[in-house]
């Protein structure tokens, strides 16, 4: 890494166009190195999203977080590409330009919907834990579990990166393009240098001390000690030479020879934390195609991905309590609209803390818990106008002979969501993730490790009951992530999906309500403030129209908390009149379309 250049980049924060300007110690020759510029069809859709209004196109869209990324998808759809080549090129420069959120050195779940055969896919690049670990991976001496920064910074976090294997899968079954030449935009972008964002800079001040842990991870992210600041031209050479052996090698580039060595020694090598995984776990690491998992709401069928995560599951659920609730004419601004949401929601939370695990390892009762007979029952536990005291788990049809006790294990605030559509009339939901921001905090061969084993629950037992989200080896964790694709007769119509940790489910329904029931379009649908209700407390988001339902809720009797609520909703609608994309205010992503 090489920290060179003092650069006025223009961004698009919130709605304001921000000028940010670093004052750095840069030699003069160097300004105008990297990439800075900001292209028209950028700017024009940057002013869209701070004037909210959606991005319109015909033949293709892609929506993600950083306009780089999008720039490089937006090429490769422009040249005939398919969104699953688009993809491999977004993801490859969201691991340079937003590095604190995904990357090669995570893990990604994938929903494709066919537009020849009109068949939905649904692909699991989950992490996985290694084959050396046990249930008590994050318990100290005693068995109690550890602190979860102290679980997390460090070797023992990361899980088998899953990413690479899913980027080269979906362009196997899906790809057009030559493979070597969707990561050339990532290799130019990181040995040319790109400018630093605001949010990565304002994320690497905000964590400055748990980056300092690791000395690969200081030395790129903290040059000379000192936080990188927005504008700031950031080299990466490292993670370019990795991503010419993926181009040459393709996945065996990543998971074998110098870059799985790379991890190996970095995870096990740590100076803080040293973790299992090795040369083995990686050599066998594949990515699982999994039952899509789909449930009806408001004549449509709302796609997304079943086990490992509990997304598909849980935003299904919800949706299927409040099928019967005229959500439409109750309105947006009603709080009995969200007392219904947020009581079906708590009511989700508490079957997904006892049952959503890695189905490959524990039976997960997917039909029982989106059977419409029990969602009815579940439904009827909140239609007296209540709250109620306590949101337990029910019984959905399962064996329950098999006993699991509660495990909430909260996934946390990061990751990063790619939504596609091209020309062909295929749709692409992808949510990829390192966990936590910055991951596990360890550098190996340019790119961040996630942690994403925290995911699992710390807790192997409570009470003696075993708890289904519980560290095994070769399992892959919880996760929350939705990517998600509606579709009508067949006909894919919305395409969304957010970061956001255990708040993707709620992101992900406000949107599907927004869009669905109150008629808004995606780009109104992604920036409506969030209500938020997981365990009891109502999470509204403080600044937006959100917190004027703050004094109503409390009414009802919630107990209300007002904070920011960091989504990333990317969606794409479909519709006789073409393509709309909406690209969410709270980050910096954009849509882009032609
Ligand atoms: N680590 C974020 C998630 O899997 O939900």
């Amino acid at each position: 890494m090489h920290r060179v250049g003092l650069i006025v980049a223009l961004w698009m924060t919130a709605g304001a166009v921000a000028a940010q300007q670093t004052a750095d110690t840069v030699a003069p020759e160097a300004a105008g190195a990297g990439r800075v510029e900001t292209s028209a069809s950028v700017a024009a859709s940057q002013q869209a999203k701070a004037e909210g209004r959606a991005v319109a196109a015909q033949d293709w869209m892609v929506v993600a977080a950083h306009p780089l990324a999008v720039e490089a998808g937006a090429d490769v759809l422009a040249a005939g590409g398919t969104a699953a080549d688009a993809m491999v090129a977004v993801q490859a420069v969201l691991g340079l330009v937003e590095p604190q959120s995904s990357g090669l050195g995570g893990g990604a779940f994938l929903v494709w919907h066919d537009g020849a055969t009109g068949e939905i896919t649904t692909l699991d690049g989950r992490e996985t834990a290694s084959l050396e670990a046990t249930p008590r991976l994050f318990q100290n001496e005693a068995g109690e579990p550890l602190g979860f920064f102290e679980a997390v910074v460090g070797g023992r976090s990361v899980g088998t990166p899953g990413t690479p294997a899913l980027m080269a899968e979906a362009h196997a079954r899906w790809g057009r393009a030559n493979w070597p030449d969707l990561l050339k935009p990532a290799i130019s972008l990181a040995e040319e240098g790109f400018a630093v964002s605001p949010r990565l800079a304002m994320l690497v001040a905000n964590d400055a001390e748990r980056l300092a842990v690791d000395p690969a991870t200081a030395d790129y992210f903290l040059p000379g000690g000192v936080p990188l600041a927005a504008g700031d031209i950031l080299r990466n050479p490292a993670y370019a030479e990795t991503l010419r052996r993926i181009a040459d090698h393709g996945e065996a580039g990543f998971y074998t020879g110098p870059v799985a060595a790379a991890i190996t020694e970095a995870v096990q090598g740590a100076n803080h934390n040293p973790g299992l995984l090795g040369p083995l776990d990686l050599a066998i690491y594949r990515v699982k195609e999994r039952a899509a998992v789909c449930a009806p709401y408001r004549g449509h069928e709302v796609c997304g991905m079943g086990p490992p995560s509990s997304g598909a599951v849980a935003v299904g659920q919800i949706l299927g309590m409040l099928e019967g609730s005229d959500l439409a004419a109750l309105g947006a601004r009603n709080p009995e609209s969200w007392r219904l949401i947020g009581e079906a929601s708590r009511l989700a939370f508490a079957d997904r803390g006892r049952y959503l695990a890695d189905s490959d390892f524990v039976p997960v009762p997917v039909q029982g818990l989106l059977d419409p007979a029990y969602l009815a029952d579940r439904a009827a536990l909140i239609a007296d106008g209540g709250v109620l005291e306590e949101a337990i788990a029910g019984e959905p049809e399962f064996d329950h002979t098999l006993l699991w006790s509660d495990g909430p294990t909260l996934e946390q605030p990061a990751t990063t969501h790619i939504s596609i559509v091209d020309s062909e009339g295929n749709a692409l939901s992808m949510t990829s993730t390192i966990e936590n921001a910055f991951g596990a905090r360890l550098m190996a061969a340019g790119f961040l490790l996630n942690n994403e084993l925290t995911d699992f629950s710390f807790r192997s037992h409570e009470g003696g009951v075993p708890v289904a989200n519980r560290v095994e080896p070769g399992k892959r964790p919880r996760s929350s992530m939705s990517p998600t694709i509606v579709r009508q007769d067949g006909q894919p119509v919305l395409v969304l999906g957010s970061p956001g940790g255990s708040g993707i489910i709620g992101y992900v329904v406000n949107a599907l309500v927004a869009h669905l029931d109150w008629g808004m379009d995606v780009q109104e649908a992604v920036q409506m403030g969030h209500l938020l209700n997981r365990f009891g407390i109502y999470d509204l988001e403080e600044g937006s129209e959100a917190a004027d339902l703050a004094a109503p809720l409390e009414a009802l009797g919630y107990e209300v908390r007002l904070g920011a609520q960091t989504s990333g909703l990317h969606a794409i609608s479909l519709g006789p009149d073409g393509l709309l994309g909406g690209a969410d205010p709270r980050r910096e992503g954009v849509a882009l379309g032609e």
